[in-house]
């Protein structure tokens, strides 16, 4: 099954490193990221685990729970966990989901074919509180994922969802963002109080609404 933006996330319940999971229920009303492993006791997948440990706080401040998904057993990942946080120096403390069956792999269309029949790639959906995907990323298993910009798309779906506004190339938090074209200019001023930017009829740029 293909999941594209704005699908339903499809639910499931799971074993996982921290207990059986119910996904809604447990996403309750926070922003979910649900990103696939290829395998266990690999080091791309062990960097960025203990990366994600890492960024325990900025993601709690963007009230978004992180749950990863690797094809092997909950046993196997807890003996990985201890790995993971000796050489990364961090704790593991999100849950990581053993899915030796394939279930939630096959379920959010991580495992690509003609890549591998057995391994996943390295997927990122990006779930809002409505339980809807708001994006995702793909990559192979040979090319870790970069976390400064997982955090950033969160960023940018957060005020986006927020605000008339959307973000420019290579828009980080604090920088300006651009005026939705469904706003008329005569009706800037008062949704953006804060200033703007005309540069022409469809790029109007004004600072970063809620900073
Ligand atoms: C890794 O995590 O290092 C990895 C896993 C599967 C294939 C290639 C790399």
């Amino acid at each position: 099954m293909s999941l594209r933006i704005g699908d339903e996330a499809p639910d499931f319940t799971v074993e996982t490193t921290e207990g059986e999971i119910n996904f809604h229920k447990w996403l309750g009303d926070s922003w979910g990221i649900l990103y696939s492993h290829p395998a266990d006791y690999t080091p791309v997948c062990t960097t960025e685990l203990g990366r994600t440990a890492q960024l325990k706080n900025e993601f709690a401040k963007r009230n978004t729970k992180v749950l990863a998904v690797s094809v092997d057993s909950v046993e196997s990942h807890k003996g990985w966990i201890k790995d993971i946080n000796e050489t990364q120096n961090c704790e593991v403390e999100f849950p990581i989901i053993g899915d030796p069956g394939r279930k939630v792999s096959k379920l959010y269309d991580m495992i690509h074919e003609n890549a591998s029949t057995t391994a996943t790639v390295r997927s990122v959906y990006f779930i809002g509180p409505d339980k809807k995907i708001k994006a995702s990323i793909t990559y192979p298993a040979s090319t870790g994922r970069n976390f400064d910009e997982i955090v950033r798309v969160i960023d940018s779906l957060q005020l986006t969802a927020k605000y008339s506004v959307a973000t420019p190339v290579d828009w980080k938090v604090g920088e300006d963002v651009v005026i939705s074209t469904s706003i008329k200019d005569a009706d800037i001023p008062s949704k953006f109080p804060k200033g703007h930017k005309v540069v022409n009829a469809y790029l109007r740029y004004t600072p970063q609404p809620n900073k």
